[in-house]
């Protein structure tokens, strides 16, 4: 079966061939001219909210994702009614929590950095390992979960349906007989995930034609990102991520490219918090060995020097 990516990655490989190294670039007119490439492979759909993938047995409504923002911030869905989603996904860091990883409730079992939640309608994996294949099957597991939330399904279902207003909103998003349950509950909050979309910023002028929405500096930030660092052969599209696995020298095991959007909000970084900052995660990059078993779409040795090094950086921060 031929491979639906294919386009993309021809189209990824002229625009490697045709992004003139630092050397060669002169200028405005240099970047004008190779624009349009990148546009094909960069360029955020022009209002991503009025498309939203969804699943066919849970379409898309506004009043589903107003119920599922009220679940999200509603410490109710946990055990000891101490947690919610929002605590450990706060929109204000890009969705994440600033912790190395995410606090257990026992405070010594090993969990994971709570990742972004940023643009997840378009991805076809959850959690950094892939193990959930929809927003719905996602969205149960850490309410059951005895680290995270640790909710039983009879408390959470009378909770939600003694309050009114809570009650009420369930009627208006699944119809006048619906009541809270694990399906219902799942699905608005699936939904509601699914509309977090980042806002379109700099970059996404920039890559409109308005050269001038990034400095110079980012602008040769993003040369290496697309050039020389390799860092658009797993980070690409409007969102930054393939959606594959890769092993990128972090664990064992293959870990889902994540998406790059408000970046400098979501420190520390990588599955296992183990970066505090995108100089070390860029100093991961360039430690890399040749050690055969990585993904094969990493650039190494990666030489970078400490200029290239601050140009990545300004770039990533003005995604
Ligand atoms: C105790 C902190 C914590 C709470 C509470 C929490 N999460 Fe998370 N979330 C995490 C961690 C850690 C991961 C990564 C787990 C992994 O990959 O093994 C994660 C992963 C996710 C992902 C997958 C993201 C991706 O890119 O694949 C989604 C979606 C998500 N959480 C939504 C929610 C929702 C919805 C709730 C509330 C029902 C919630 N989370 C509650 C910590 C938390
Ligand atoms: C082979 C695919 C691949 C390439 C090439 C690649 N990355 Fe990544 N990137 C990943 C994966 C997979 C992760 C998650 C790794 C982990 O958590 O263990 C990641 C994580 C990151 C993160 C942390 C994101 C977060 O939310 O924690 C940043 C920042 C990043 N990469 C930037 C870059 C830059 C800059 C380059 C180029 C120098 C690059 N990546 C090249 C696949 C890739």
């Amino acid at each position: 079966m031929r491979n639906p990516l294919l386009p993309f990655f021809c189209l990824l490989l002229l625009a490697f061939i045709v992004t003139p190294n630092r050397a060669l670039l002169a200028g405005p007119t240099t970047e004008t001219a190779v624009l349009p490439v990148w546009r094909e492979i960069f360029a955020r759909p022009k209002d991503p909210l009025a498309d939203l993938p969804a699943p066919a047995d849970n379409p898309f409504s506004e009043a589903k994702a107003r119920l599922g923002q009220a679940l999200f911030l509603n410490p109710r869905l946990s055990g000891d009614d101490a947690r919610a989603c929002v605590s450990c996904h706060d929109p204000e860091r890009g969705f994440t929590d600033g912790l190395k990883r995410a606090a257990p409730r026992d405070g010594k079992t090993e969990l994971a950095n709570a990742p972004s939640l940023l643009n997840l309608a378009w991805s076809k994996h959850f959690f950094w390992d892939g193990r959930a294949d929809s927003l719905e099957d996602q969205a149960w597991q850490p309410i059951e979960n005895r680290q995270e939330m640790a909710g039983a399904w009879p408390k959470i279902v009378a909770d939600l349906a003694a309050d009114h207003d809570t009650a009420d909103m369930f009627r208006a998003a699944f119809g006048a007989d619906a009541t809270p349950s694990k399906t219902t509950v799942t699905q608005a909050l699936a939904t509601y995930v699914r509309s977090i979309v980042s806002p379109a910023g700099r970059f996404d002028r920039f890559i409109d034609g308005d050269i001038d929405a990034l400095s110079a500096e980012e602008r040769a930030g993003f040369r290496l990102f697309v050039g020389k660092g390799g860092c658009a052969g797993c980070h690409w599209g409007w969102r930054f991520t393939d959606d594959r696995m890769h092993l990128t020298g972090i664990g064992s095991i293959p870990i889902k490219t994540p998406g790059l959007r408000q970046i400098s909000k979501t420190a520390p970084y990588m599955h296992d918090g183990s970066k505090t900052t995108l100089d070390e995660v860029i100093s991961h990059y360039t430690s890399l060995s040749g050690d055969r078993s990585l993904s094969p779409n990493l650039v190494r040795p990666l030489a970078l020097d400490s200029q290239d090094v601050r140009d990545l950086i300004a770039f990533l921060k003005a995604l």
